[in-house]
């Protein structure tokens, strides 16, 4: 077995009212350096420890035997895992699902597999339940899906979307998605659902035919789920006040939450800092979308300052 590297990236789900549907990947990534070993063993950067096992506890390696068992293999090659882990944990920009994503790359790699694009799509939503954070990570861009557990529908586009900046504000919190999930209503009205269905049509309409601004302007009037979630975030609304402050187009809980994201069309390093300064209690970043999804590159292929 040769040595590799796999690269995946973050994730933003929802946009809004895209609940468990709508997904951008973003330039943020996992990286795990792969090299034939004795036995499995994960090196863990020393702030994940915590929360990420080094062995076969990890959900990488749980996800690459449940991989490798769709296509009749019941193990692994073991291997020596490093992570290199930009994407923080349990904040809302899919540190699971790069998990999730990077084990199905690995068996793949492992066992030459050979899974199309779509293959590793429909097993990560087997694994993750729900398709908006693994589908971006698969295929970059963003990803518009619908998985009922059979069937696995999407639009993925990409066009022009590296025009726009994707501002993550990450508080330094964590937020367990189990329990952003439970605060949410079991049942709803039913016009109340229509109209929530109508802004994620909307939504989905904007981001397809570049309307920005209104893509935006949907992002803020979600109904599904940022009126329960917003208060688990103590910040939500001091933060919404700066963002609106500095033009944003629209901003939302990105996934199930802490961290939130706001979309710019125009971008300066002067508002890159003010935003900083305004929100001095929270790690402020300016995104970019990430448009190729999960890679993997031959270690031999690896440009030397990285290998
Ligand atoms: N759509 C999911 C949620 C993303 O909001 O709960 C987190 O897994």
């Amino acid at each position: 077995m040769s040595r590799f590297q796999i690269r995946v990236p973050a994730t933003s789900a929802n946009l809004g009212p895209g609940f468990d549907s709508v997904g951008i990947a973003l330039s943020k990534y996992v990286t795990l350096d792969c090299e034939p070993a004795e036995e499995w063993h994960f090196s863990v950067p020393v702030e994940d420890r915590e929360h990420i096992p080094s062995d076969k506890r990890n959900l990488i390696y749980k996800t690459a035997l449940a991989a490798a068992q769709t296509r009749g293999f019941d193990s692994l090659p073991p291997t020596h895992v490093t992570l290199t882990n930009d994407v923080p944990v349990a904040r809302g920009l899919g540190s699971s699902s790069t998990a999730v994503v990077g084990g199905i790359e690995l068996a793949d790699q492992l066992l030459d597999l050979e899974l199309t694009r779509y293959e590793k799509f429909k097993i990560a939503c087997d694994i993750e339940g729900h398709p908006d954070n693994v589908g971006p990570a698969v295929y970059g861009g963003i990803m518009v899906s619908n998985y009922d557990g059979e069937h696995l529908d999407y639009v993925h586009f990409t066009e022009d979307l590296d025009t726009l900046t994707w501002l993550s504000v990450v508080p330094d919190y964590h937020l367990e998605t189990e329990k952003a999930r439970s605060i949410l209503p079991l049942e709803i009205d039913y016009k109340e659902g229509v109209r929530s269905s109508s802004r994620a049509n909307v939504l989905v309409a904007a981001l397809a035919s570049k309307d920005w601004a209104l893509a935006g302007k949907m992002m803020k009037n979600d109904q599904w789920h940022q009126p329960y979630r917003k208060m688990l975030i103590p910040g939500f609304d001091a933060v919404t006040e700066v963002l609106e402050g500095e033009q944003s187009l629209g901003y939302y809980i990105s996934g199930a939450g802490p961290t939130m994201v706001a979309v710019f069309d125009e971008w300066t390093k002067e508002k890159e800092r003010r935003l900083q300064n305004k929100l001095s209690s929270y790690t402020v970043e300016a995104l970019a979308v990430e448009l190729d999804g999960v890679t993997t590159i031959q270690k031999n292929e690896v440009p030397a300052a990285e290998s």
